[in-house]
């Protein structure tokens, strides 16, 4: 069964912003892109470093480290030296609240 992780009220994330979540010592990066939450692990998977306070372009991230690219809605990586695609979740509004999906 789904267990759904309360995040925030859609105001506290301003467009092109993000929250940072921890569920089961995952760190998750929840963002608002033109309206829309995105759920990403915040763990880039070329060396396992923090992701979000990379550059938010177009729906895409840009790891801060080492330059590889991410599609935020899919977690599709699009440039190297990554890989692998990010891990993603389900995003909901909720009774008010954006929640994510773990399982
Ligand atoms: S840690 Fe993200 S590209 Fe290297």
């Amino acid at each position: 069964m789904t267990k759904w992780v309360d995040v925030a009220k859609p105001n506290e994330i301003p467009e092109s912003e993000y929250k940072i979540v921890i569920v089961d010592d995952t760190p998750i990066a929840v963002f608002n892109l033109q309206g829309n939450f995105y759920a990403i692990q915040d763990n880039c998977p070329h060396q396992h470093l923090p992701l979000a306070d990379g550059i938010v372009e177009n729906n895409t991230i840009t790891c801060p480290f080492h330059g590889a690219i991410f599609d935020i809605p899919t977690g599709e990586v699009l440039a190297p030296p990554a890989c692998d695609d990010l891990v993603t979740y389900q995003v909901r509004i909720h009774e008010g609240m954006i929640q994510v999906a773990v399982l």
